[in-house]
């Protein structure tokens, strides 16, 4: 791809689309992936520990599923999710509420560039097709792993392009040409399902990005494909010292 078909991702136009198909995401997102989204979900939250539950920070946290997995699966005491578009965290608080989670779970509005917590507060961070989104990956990467205390896990879910031949090909045409109007029909959105394919066609490959989360503070970073690579689930540990002595329990 040129950089002329880069696609744009300056934060207030991503939050504005975001905010435009919050209507629709969840319905789509589950008929789009034909069900898969919920199990790609399900082994990123079962790497988690289960043994000790503690702070789990949901970096563009959206709808908040993956926020309530974490504590439908006893992966999670507490759970701070982030987003910057108000309608998907709205929906989202919803759910939240609807399961009986408001007093564990806590939606605030934010930007993964500058997360609203504290250095070293968290236990766990997860992101689920949230990365592909931000403007500088590697920032929101390092921001990431200020927020996390040395030890805790991050684990991230972001799409893939399959490399099997055959399979590919019938991905890919399902992925550009199909899956862009059928989005655009159900949303009513014009330009967001369109993003979809052009933004997993501009985000590094597995090597590369687990390379930046290297750089960004995670050494061990790893990338397992899920569905044939349609979807890369990483996972990796902050080491070291965050450099930032005092640190209090989440929110700030
Ligand atoms: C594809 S949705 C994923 C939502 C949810 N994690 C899920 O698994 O369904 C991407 C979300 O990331 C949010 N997002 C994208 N870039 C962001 C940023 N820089 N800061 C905060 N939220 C961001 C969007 O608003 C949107 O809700």
């Amino acid at each position: 791809m040129s950089r002329q078909e880069l696609p744009d991702k300056q934060p207030d136009r991503i939050a504005r689309m975001f905010d435009a198909i919050a209507p629709r995401y969840d319905l789509l997102n589950h008929t789009l992936s034909l069900g898969l989204d919920r199990r790609w979900r399900l082994r990123a939250i079962r790497t988690l520990d289960a043994a000790a539950p503690g702070v789990l920070l949901d970096v563009c946290s959206g709808t908040a599923d993956m926020a309530l997995l974490a504590r439908r699966l006893g992966r999670a005491g507490r759970v701070v999710g982030v987003d910057f578009a108000a309608a998907m965290l709205a929906r989202g608080l919803r759910k939240v509420v609807a399961a009986g989670e408001a007093a564990a779970v806590a939606l605030v509005r934010g930007d993964a560039a500058s997360l609203p917590v504290a250095s070293a507060s968290v236990d766990a961070v997860t992101m689920a097709f949230g990365i592909r989104n931000v403007e500088r990956a590697e920032d929101a990467c390092r921001e990431v792993a200020r927020a996390l205390r040395p030890g805790g896990r991050l684990v991230i879910l972001e799409f893939g392009v399959p490399k099997v031949p055959g399979i590919s090909r019938l991905y890919l045409w399902y992925f550009k040409y199909l899956l862009p109007r059928i989005g655009r029909g159900v949303s009513g959105h014009d330009a967001a399902y369109s993003y979809l394919p052009a933004s997993v066609s501009a985000f590094p490959s597995p090597e590369a990005f687990c390379s930046l989360l290297r750089r960004a503070g995670f050494p061990d970073a790893s990338a397992v494909p899920l569905s044939l690579g349609i979807v890369y689930l990483y996972v990796g540990t902050r080491v070291g010292d965050t450099g930032d002595a005092g640190a209090e329990p989440a929110a700030r």
